[in-house]
C-alpha cells in the first residue's frame, strides 16, 4: 500500500502521468537500450517500432496507480498475472528491476521537467517498487514452480519435423537437444523462441504450442507475417519459414501463459481467427486424449480455406470426440459459411466456458456477441498475440 502522502501526490499528479505516459515511456526505451545495449536482444524490436510495447508498459504502470488509489475500481491482477508470465517465458530476472526502475524514473523527469518535485519522484518511485515487488514475488513463484533457473532459461532444441500447414503457415516439432525431459505444460500455453537473424540480432518472439501435453515433444505453427502499406515483412516468423528446417536447433524458453484450458469437465467453446487457431488445437488434443466426453464448440474465422492452419487435425480430433460442433467461417465462403463469423449462430451449451484467441476486433466482436447472448464475463478468457489486453489501449 502507499503511504498516505504519497497517495495524495499520486493522485495529484496521475493525469499528467497518464496523459505523458507513452512519451514518457517513449523517452525510457531508447535511454535503457543506449545504456544496456544487451537488452536489444531481450526485447521484440517489432514491438519497439510499432510502438505496442510502449502502451502497454504505459498502461500498465498508470493502471496499477489506480489500482493502489482505488483497488475496487481497478483490479490489476489479471494484468500483473499476464506480465508475469510473459517475464518468466523470456527469463527476467528480480536484478534487471533496479535498471528499468532507474531510467523509467528518469524518463518521468526528462518528460514533465519541473513538475518532478522531490515528493512527486519520491511517490511515484514507491508506486514503481510496489509494482516491482508485486511482479519479482510472482515471478519468483512461476520459476519456482517450473523448477526454472532464469540464467539458463533457454534450452536447444532440435526440429524434429517441420511440415506446412497452410499458405504462409508451417508447423516444428521440436525435441529436446540436450537429452532433458519435455516439459509439461497446460493447453492454451506459448514458448519464446529465439532466433539469429542476419546482422547479428538475437530476438525473441512467442508461439503458443499447438499440440497437447505428453506428447514427447512440443511443436508451434507460425504463420508467415507479411509487410502490409509500406511495414516491413516480420523478422522471425520470415527467418523461421525461410531458414529453419528439419534438425536444426532453435533456442526454446519455457512454456508459459495463463490463459489457458478451464480446469474441470465443463463445456468449452473455442473461438479462433487466423493463425489464433494454434492453442485451439492443443486444447483440443488435451480434451481428445483425456476426455472425450467433455461437450466442446469449436468456431473457426479465416479469410480462406487455403489459408486455414491445421483444419484437417481439428476436424479428426472433434470427430473422435462423443459431443463436438466444429463451425467454419471463410470470408470467401468457399467451403465454410460466408462472411465474418456470426456469433449467434454458434451453438452455446449451459454454463460454457469460452477461450478466444485471434486479432484484437475479432475477439472484441466475439466477446460483445457472447455477453450479449448471456455468456458471463468472466467466463470469457482470451489470448491476444501481442502486447497488452484486449481492453489496453492497443485497440
Ligand atoms: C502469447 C503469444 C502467442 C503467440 N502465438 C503465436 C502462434 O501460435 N503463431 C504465430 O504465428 N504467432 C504467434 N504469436 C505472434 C508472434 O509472437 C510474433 O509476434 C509474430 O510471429 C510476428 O513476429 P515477427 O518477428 O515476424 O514480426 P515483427 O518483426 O515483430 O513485426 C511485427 C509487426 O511490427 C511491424 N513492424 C516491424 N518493424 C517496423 C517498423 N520499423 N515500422 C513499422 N512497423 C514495423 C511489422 O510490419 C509487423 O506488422 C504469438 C504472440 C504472443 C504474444
Ligand atoms: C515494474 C516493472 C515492470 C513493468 C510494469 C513491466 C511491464 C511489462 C508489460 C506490460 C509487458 C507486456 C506484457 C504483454 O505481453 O502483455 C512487459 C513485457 C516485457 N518486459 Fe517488462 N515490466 C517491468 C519490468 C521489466 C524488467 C525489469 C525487464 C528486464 C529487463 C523487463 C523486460 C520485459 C521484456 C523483455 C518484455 C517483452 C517485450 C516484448 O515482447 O515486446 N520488464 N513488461
Amino acid at each position: 500500500m502507499l503511504c498516505p502522502a504519497s497517495a495524495d501526490v499520486v493522485r495529484a499528479t496521475l493525469p499528467a502521468v497518464r496523459d505523458h505516459a507513452v512519451e514518457i515511456t517513449g523517452v525510457f526505451y531508447p535511454a535503457l537500450f543506449a545504456a544496456h545495449p544487451e537488452l536489444l536482444d531481450l526485447f521484440n524490436q517489432g514491438n519497439q517500432a510499432n510502438g505496442q510495447q510502449r502502451a502497454a508498459l504505459a498502461s500498465a504502470v498508470a493502471t496499477f496507480a489506480e489500482h493502489l488509489l482505488d483497488p475496487g475500481a481497478a483490479p490489476f491482477a489479471p494484468i500483473a498475472e499476464r506480465i508475469a508470465h510473459k517475464h518468466v517465458s523470456l527469463g527476467i530476472r528480480a536484478e534487471q528491476y533496479p535498471i528499468v526502475g532507474r531510467h523509467l524514473m528518469a524518463a518521468v523527469g526528462t518528460v514533465l521537467g519541473d513538475a518532478v518535485t522531490p515528493e512527486v519522484a519520491a511517490a511515484w518511485d514507491e508506486v514503481y517498487w510496489l509494482l516491482a515487488c508485486e511482479l519479482i514475488a510472482a515471478e519468483a513463484r512461476l520459476y519456482e514452480r517450473g523448477g526454472i533457473e532464469p540464467v539458463t532459461l533457454w534450452r536447444r532444441w532440435r526440429v524434429a519435423k517441420r511440415q506446412d500447414e497452410a499458405v504462409d503457415a508451417v508447423s516444428f516439432t521440436l525435441v529436446p537437444d540436450d537429452g532433458g525431459p519435455v516439459p509439461d505444460f497446460t493447453p492454451g500455453q506459448y514458448v519464446s523462441v529465439a532466433v539469429d537473424l542476419p546482422g547479428g540480432h538475437r530476438q525473441p518472439r512467442q508461439y503458443s504450442l499447438s499440440q497437447g501435453p505428453a506428447r514427447g515433444s512440443l511443436r508451434i505453427t507460425v504463420r508467415r507475417l507479411r509487410g502490409l502499406d509500406g511495414s516491413p515483412d516480420g523478422a522471425v516468423s520470415n527467418h523461421l519459414h525461410d531458414h529453419v528446417h528439419a534438425d536444426d536447433i532453435l533456442l526454446v524458453g519455457p512454456p508459459a501463459g495463463e490463459n489457458t484450458l478451464a480446469a474441470g469437465t465443463g463445456p468449452v467453446l473455442l473461438v479462433s481467427g487466423g493463425i489464433g487457431i494454434t492453442p485451439t488445437a492443443a486444447m483440443l488434443d488435451h480434451i481428445a486424449r483425456t476426455d472425450p466426453t467433455r461437450r466442446v464448440v469449436v468456431a473457426h474465422a479465416e479469410r480462406c480455406a487455403d489459408r486455414h492452419a491445421l483444419r484437417a487435425e481439428i476436424d479428426h480430433l472433434a470427430a473422435g470426440l462423443t459431443d463436438a460442433d466444429v463451425l467454419t467461417w471463410y470470408e470467401t465462403g468457399d467451403g465454410g459459411l460466408p462472411g465474418l463469423m456470426d456469433v449467434d449462430a454458434v451453438p452455446l451449451p449451459e454454463d460454457v466456458t469460452a477461450h478466444l484467441c485471434g486479432p484484437l476486433p475479432f475477439m472484441r466482436h466475439v466477446r460483445d456477441g457472447l455477453v450479449r447472448r448471456g455468456v458471463p464475463a468472466d467466463r470469457i478468457h482470451y489470448e491476444v498475440f501481442g502486447p497488452g489486453m484486449i481492453d489496453g489501449p492497443l485497440g
